[in-house]
């Protein structure tokens, strides 16, 4: 719940403002069809447990090729373990169990014979908070492409491949032997994309990528996600709704109901279709009444 509650007015406006702001930059770019043409991954029927808790409910939802999806919902709604599921991440976690299918390219990642490490290849993760192995700049980007095993002609082209993706290079090839360490918490996101990069996926997820980070770097990291779209799929999730607004081609609402006997909370998903028809005209009065600020 927000601890400044918004007047009626200043609530439109922000709603106003949100709804121009899904007009300004993928929608006017990018003339979507309703569901996207060609997913490159689908979660059907996804159903996931803690324990005994069940997290999230009967999850559809499709993820076009070079769109850029939000996931978007109250805090513990369970955008963040469904973006998990993706990549397989909750495997890692003790006590999660996944039900349903999520197809990349139309197979179901948690099928038998499929290597999770294999799908993280593909399918790369950048995190809430920029986590830089303390190792130097070059050997942050080197290291994905040594343990997998990758293919690699020149290692110093790769590196600068990467880093000039993640639009860091300039800023950094001067000092590529130095601590990742020494780097600014913006400049340590941007390396931690360009190591996910470095492996060559296919997708990436994003879990609140600038939640940690100033508006200057946000707004850099934004720009680096429109640019990367050409290349990638891109899942994120974000609290900030004018960021989805911003960077997103569609947009997911997800909100989480109690149970009525035991009160747990179990997320679903609400609504799902372009950003700005999200954000302008949603569907559903709960996501009207997120994005306006009423809820959440
Ligand atoms: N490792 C875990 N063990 C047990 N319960 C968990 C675990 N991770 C998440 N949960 C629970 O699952 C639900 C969904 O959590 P999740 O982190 O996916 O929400 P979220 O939408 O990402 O929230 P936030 O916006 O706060 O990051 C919550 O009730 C949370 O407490
Ligand atoms: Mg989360």
């Amino acid at each position: 719940m927000s601890s400044h509650p918004a007047t009626a007015s200043t609530r439109n406006a922000d709603h106003r403002e949100i709804s121009m702001m899904a007009g300004t930059h993928a929608e006017s770019e990018r003339e979507l069809p309703s569901v996207p043409p060609e997913p490159v991954m689908e979660a059907l029927k996804l159903n996931v447990y803690y324990g005994d808790f069940h997290a999230v409910h009967d999850v559809n939802l499709s993820f076009g090729k070079h769109e850029i999806t939000a996931l978007i919902g109250p805090s513990g709604c369970g955008k963040s373990t469904v973006l998990r599921c993706l990549n397989r991440m909750n495997d890692l976690v003790s006590g999660a169990r996944v039900e349903g299918e999520v197809t990349y390219h139309g197979q179901n990642i948690y099928g038998r014979n499929v290597d999770p490490i294999a799908v993280r290849t593909q399918i790369g993760m950048v995190f809430q908070k920029p986590n830089p192995f303390p190792k130097s700049i070059y050997d942050n980007i080197a290291y994905g492409p040594r343990v997998t095993g990758m293919k690699v002609d020149n290692m110093d082209d790769l590196v600068e491949e990467a880093l000039q993706g993640a639009a860091l290079w300039d800023e950094v090839k001067d000092k590529l032997k130095q601590s990742a360490y020494g780097l600014s918490g913006g400049q340590q996101q941007r390396l931690c994309i360009a190591r996910t990069i470095a492996t060559k996926p296919d997708v990436i997820l994003m879990d609140e990528p600038c939640s940690a980070l100033d508006p200057i770097a946000t707004s850099r990291i934004e720009d680096l996600m429109l640019q990367m779209r050409d290349d990638y799929t891109i899942i994120i999730v974000t609290h900030n709704m004018q960021q989805a607004a911003r960077v997103s081609d569609r947009t997911a609402f997800f909100t989480a109901r109690p149970d009525e006997t035991t009160g747990n909370r179990t997320g679903l998903l609400v609504e799902f279709d372009q950003t700005s028809h999200i954000f302008a005209n949603p569907t559903d009065k709960r996501t009207e009444d997120y994005i306006s600020g009423r809820f959440g």
